[in-house]
């Protein structure tokens, strides 16, 4: 089948609500599936990074469908899959904060590692061609003895949710070689984006030096800066998701940009960027070190790039920008008082970004 011939293919996503989960619909609408998406029941909203792509439920014939379920439950991801019928589904959902996880361990192996079997259980039954993808993650290297990482760098890893990933990993595996499930794991190093979380680094980072301009605080209170990550940008990292489930046979996939870069260097930048000087803002406290930290994380994404013929195009400054122009716009400033932020899109919803890989994908 060839690439843009997507009319008429169904995807279920769990993890819909989240960072990865909003672009890959906005992906996977922009090319004409019809989207369904797993949501757990909030006493508050949660779909605030899809309330643009969802309709009123009253209106029939439409691409994008919600359904309350939860990794947790097993019938109820059954009941979903037979309903459905996805010729798709991608694995997004995760209790996915390192540091959580060494304070809710259960639950953290609950949602991550059997939730990724309850849901492969539910699709091994299917009698229609399903594919799969799974969330893996760069977390499972951890205590790295090789850099940069690859297909076949060890696992060592250093907290109870790379531990549950590891976990759903070689079971994605098993399923594939035991009964034949065309299932995908893309081991994603780590991607940011606006629609980032608050908690992970490089949002509190973005968020703290635009609440520092608003006036609205003094510091930024921070752990380990010494740790260095592979950063990429998400939308991107989306797109990689769906092409390693378009190829003739199942593989796993890592995919990163081959560029490290510290905790203190995305400081750094992000206060240079409007004319500051981190070390006049910039806390160490305790409370935000782990008990063991992943130090180094370097992926090597050849096979990705020469398979999926999958390459990374913003580069670590530009996603700094995108960030941080966005926290500074939410912050009630307008980023093109900066010099170095001006001119940056908004990230719109229904993003143009996404827009544009869906076109470059098709062309
Ligand atoms: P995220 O923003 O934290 O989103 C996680 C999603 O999982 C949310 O939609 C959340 O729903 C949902 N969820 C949590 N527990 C669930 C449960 N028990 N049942 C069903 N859904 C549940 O994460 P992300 O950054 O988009 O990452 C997507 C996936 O990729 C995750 O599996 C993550 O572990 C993995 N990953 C991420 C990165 C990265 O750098 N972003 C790198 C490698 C792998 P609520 O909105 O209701 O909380
Ligand atoms: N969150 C956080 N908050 N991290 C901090 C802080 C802080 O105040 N200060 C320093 N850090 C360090 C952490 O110790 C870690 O070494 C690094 O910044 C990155 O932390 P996070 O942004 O929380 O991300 P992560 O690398 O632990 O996990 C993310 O990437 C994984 C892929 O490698 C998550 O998205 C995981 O779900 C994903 O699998």
């Amino acid at each position: 089948m060839g690439l843009g011939a997507n009319v008429g293919k169904t995807a279920l996503i769990t993890g819909i609500t989240g960072q990865d989960g909003s672009y890959l619909a906005e992906l996977l609408l922009a090319k004409d599936y019809e989207v369904h998406g797993v949501i757990r029941r909030s006493s508050n909203f949660n779909t605030g990074h899809i309330d643009h792509l969802y309709h009123d439920p009253h209106e029939r014939g439409l691409p994008l469908t919600l359904h309350y379920g939860d990794l947790a439950d097993a019938s109820c991801l059954t009941k979903l899959v037979m309903r459905i019928k996805p010729d798709e589904v991608y694995n997004l959902g995760a209790q996915s904060h390192v540091a959580v996880s060494f304070e809710m361990p259960e639950f953290t192996a609950d949602a991550v590692a059997m939730g990724t079997l309850r849901l492969l259980e539910a699709l091994h039954w299917v009698d229609w061609p399903v594919r799969f993808y799974q969330a893996s993650s760069s977390e499972m290297f951890g205590k790295v003895h090789e850099s940069p990482q690859n297909e076949m760098t060890p696992f060592r890893p250093r907290s109870p949710y790379a531990v549950s990933k590891v976990f759903a990993h070689h079971m994605t595996v098993q399923y594939r070689e035991a009964h034949g499930l065309f299932a995908c794991s893309g081991v994603l190093f780590n991607h940011e984006s606006p629609r980032r979380g608050a908690t992970f680094v490089t949002r509190k980072i973005t968020r703290g030096v635009a609440q520092i301009l608003a006036g609205e605080t003094s510091k930024l209170y921070l752990g380990n800066l010494s740790a260095e990550r592979d950063w990429g940008f998400a939308p991107e990292y989306v797109e990689a998701m769906w092409r390693m489930l378009q190829q003739p046979e199942p593989d796993d996939y890592v995919v990163a940009t081959g560029e490290a870069h510290s905790v203190q260097e995305f400081v750094e930048l992000a206060f240079s960027l409007v004319g500051l000087n981190w070390k006049d803002y910039v806390e160490i406290d305790k409370r935000y070190f782990r008990p063991t930290d992943v130090e180094t994380l370097l992926g090597d994404s050849s096979k990705a790039r020469a398979k999926l013929g999958w390459a990374p195009k913003t580069s670590f400054r530009d996603l700094v920008r995108i960030m941080l122009a966005n926290d500074v716009r939410e912050a009630q400033i307008d980023p093109n008082t900066y010099r170095e932020l001006a001119g940056i899109e908004p990230d719109i919803p229904g993003s143009r970004v996404i827009a544009r890989i869906a076109r470059e994908v098709a062309a």
